[in-house]
């Protein structure tokens, strides 16, 4: 195949994964328990009664993983740690079981070819440390820089490229939606524990510095462009407001070492959060990070309501468009944010640290899975990479989420994003069509 879109030379491109997704092994080796265990496994949230106790047995299953990752052709894999695997009660006694374990792995992907990439948190918080009030404690600042600075110190002699966090947005806000609609409690609860997170990524970015030479550290963000439902004064100012919520509350202190003016007036108003501290500010404006990681699934549509006082606005869904299980499908909002993101942020580096579709289950046939459609969502958003590309945005790296099928949060295995296909009761891994043209894709930086 001779390629038609070719990406920059050196372009990156890799595939990611989370550990509660992926791992297993859920009490094994010392691991502690994570929110996501107890939501699981105790309040039994997911869908089908499903937990991550197994997930896709990855933890015992690292090597021939990776294996098949180097014959994908990936140059580099975006994973996390599971904190309490490392501190099982969130901080005091370390588990050196858990360090082993991603020692191990880190060196089976460096001698496989694949760079590894570490996020340092992606949603499985310790639990001890939630029944601690979690972020909302502002000793959380400290219980994750301490975790981050032993995680830097196992693995940064050979990790050179890091995450913080994954999706703020998401881990810090968006439970108010599971649960129905935001409430000025909730909103208010958030939004101090927010400062709190922002602090914890400044401190851990800080301690990066002077422990991981010569290396990037990034987060991995929600990133959703926000449209009007109609082009009425009214939802504009939704629009700005969403954008602010969604987007900038946490772009803007951790590239321009402030909070956006209105929405700190809008919130200061309704909750009298975030409580800052003197330094605060001057700690988050220190310590900007090198890139942004924008996880990119779908864009967002509100309209302007008075009849929801947290807000002023809600989400409007228009099912009329194709559907995935996250949103609509619209690669044009991927263009869109990546030269917003130029123009705002004063020309980023730009990772796309997750893209990727599942449109519910999916079914081996032969042997094989014919999932053109995914094959046709992940085209029309490395267009739009393309596009952003000619446009003089520095995107460095795209990773496709995911590499392998797994435990989708509330959805549990209902909902397959990988590129290959796992049987979850035989953990017996095969190749969606999906996964050949990736690796074509790599092989031909482009298509
Ligand atoms: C993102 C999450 C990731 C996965 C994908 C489908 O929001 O970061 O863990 O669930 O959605």
């Amino acid at each position: 195949m001779t390629a038609r879109m070719k990406f920059p030379d050196g372009f990156v491109w890799g595939a990611a994964t989370s550990a509660y997704q992926i791992e297993g092994a859920w009490d094994e080796d010392g691991k502690g328990e994570s929110v996501w265990d107890f939501y699981c496994r105790t309040l039994k949230i997911a869908a089908n009664k499903e937990t991550g106790d197994v997930a896709i047995d990855h933890y015992h299953r690292y090597k021939s993983d990776i294996a098949m990752m180097k014959e994908l052709g990936i140059k580099s894999y975006r994973f996390s740690i599971s904190w309490p695997r490392i501190f099982p009660a969130g901080t005091g006694e370390l588990n050196q079981k858990g360090i082993k374990f991603y020692n191990n792995l880190v060196d089976e992907l460096i001698a496989a070819g694949i760079e590894p990439v570490i996020c340092l948190y992606h949603w499985d918080y310790p639990l001890a440390l939630m029944r601690r009030e979690g972020w909302r404690s502002r000793e959380s600042v400290k219980w994750f820089a301490d975790y981050a600075i032993v995680c830097f110190q196992a693995f940064g002699d050979r990790v050179k490229t890091w995450l913080t966090m994954n999706e703020p947005w998401v881990d810090i806000f968006a439970a108010q939606f599971m649960i129905g609609k935001p409430t000025i409690e909730g909103m208010s609860a958030a939004v101090k524990a927010s400062h709190h997170y922002m602090l914890a990524h400044a401190k851990a970015i800080a301690a990066f510095r002077e422990i991981v030479k010569a290396g990037k550290i990034g987060v991995a963000f929600a990133l959703s462009p926000v449209y009007p439902a109609a082009d009425s004064e009214a939802d504009q100012a939704a629009v700005k407001r969403w954008d602010g919520f969604v987007n900038r509350w946490f772009l803007d202190p951790m590239l321009k070492g402030h909070y956006p003016e209105d929405m700190l007036t809008f919130y200061r108003d309704r909750f009298q959060a975030p409580e800052i501290h003197a330094g605060d500010m001057e700690l988050i404006k220190k310590h900007p990070l090198d890139f942004i990681g924008v996880n990119y699934y779908s864009r967002k549509v509100v309209k302007s309501s008075k009849a929801e006082p947290v807000l002023e606005s809600e989400l409007v869904e228009d099912r009329d468009q194709t559907w995935a299980t996250n949103g609509e499908v619209f690669p044009q909002g991927l263009y869109d944010i990546l030269l917003r993101l130029d123009q705002d942020y004063n020309h980023p580096e730009i990772f796309i640290t997750e893209n990727g579709t599942s449109f519910g289950d999916e079914q081996l046939k032969d042997g094989g899975l014919e999932d053109n459609w995914r094959i046709d969502f992940l085209k029309k958003h490395l267009e739009a990479c393309d596009r952003a590309i000619q446009q003089g945005v520095n995107l460095q790296r795209y990773y496709v989420w995911s590499v392998f099928d797994n435990f989708e949060w509330v959805f549990g295995y209902s909902r397959r994003f990988g590129i290959i296909y796992v049987d979850f009761k035989t953990q017996e891994r095969t190749w969606k069509q999906s996964a050949r043209w990736y690796q074509s894709v790599i092989r031909n930086n482009g298509f």
